[in-house]
């Protein structure tokens, strides 16, 4: 294998088991992981903390003045070599995980002004290339160049489950409703959003992984990231 660094950008719908291949592929070329979507939860959590957010509120002008004073960036952790997302210094990532933030983080990643400040910091990130990014506009907007772009996809139905699966584990009140119908929810405001919705770049690899294993799905991809860097 040549090494130069190239790009890859994943992409795709909520819980379709982006960041674990991400850091999967990461790992393997040593390259740098940024889950983008942490990055907006981040400024999700810090939203709801000051009040700027709830299920039948949202103050966006608030949000916009407040911008300048949120901090996001990664830390390796030390014991299981992943980046954890900082906001404002403090280590936020296990409460952006909760399905409280996952709530409301759709309504937060559709306003322009926060879109514009988390893509140019990404954008930053990916100057060295040799990254590896997961998000939903990462082919389509923020690495339009990207030497490899994925798509993936599965039914909703799957991917609750395996999220439900993860979450109980943390909150034993959670139903699987609960969860499928937060992913529907997600998928439709993502989607439909006006500033950089949810699509399939014309250029990206479709993955559906419903019916693949973790290993099958890893084997697949990692293939085509070793094709495109032999011939970047
Ligand atoms: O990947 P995730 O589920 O952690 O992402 C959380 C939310 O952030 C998701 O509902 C859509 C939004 N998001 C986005 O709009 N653009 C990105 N690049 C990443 C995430």
């Amino acid at each position: 294998m040549n090494d130069k660094k190239i790009i890859i950008a994943i992409d795709g719908h909520s819980s379709t088991g982006k960041s674990t291949v991400a850091k999967q592929l990461a790992k393997a070329l040593h390259y740098i992981y940024v889950d983008t979507g942490a990055m907006y939860r981040a400024v999700t959590l810090y939203a709801m903390r000051k009040g700027l957010i709830s299920p039948d509120h949202f103050a966006e002008d608030a949000l916009e003045d407040v911008l300048a004073e949120i901090n996001i960036r990664f830390e390796v952790n030390p014991e299981t070599g992943v980046a954890e997302v900082l906001l404002n210094g403090e280590n936020v990532e296990n409460e952006i995980r909760t399905l409280a933030v996952s709530r409301q983080v759709s309504k937060i990643a559709a306003v322009s002004e926060v879109r514009r400040k988390l893509v140019e910091q990404q954008q930053q990130m990916g100057v060295e290339k040799g990254i590896v990014m997961d998000g939903r506009d990462i082919g389509t907007v923020v690495f339009p160049n990207a030497e490899l772009k994925l798509f993936m996809t599965a039914t909703a139905k799957d991917r609750a489950e395996r999220r439900f699966l993860e979450l109980k584990v943390n909150d034993e009140s959670i139903t699987y409703e609960d969860v499928l119908k937060n992913v529907v929810n997600r998928d439709h405001i993502d989607s439909t959003r006006k500033d950089s919705p949810l699509r399939q770049a014309e250029d990206a690899i479709k993955i559906d992984n419903s019916n693949l294993t973790l290993q099958e799905q890893f084997e697949q991809i990692l293939k085509l990231a070793e094709t495109t860097i032999a011939t970047a």
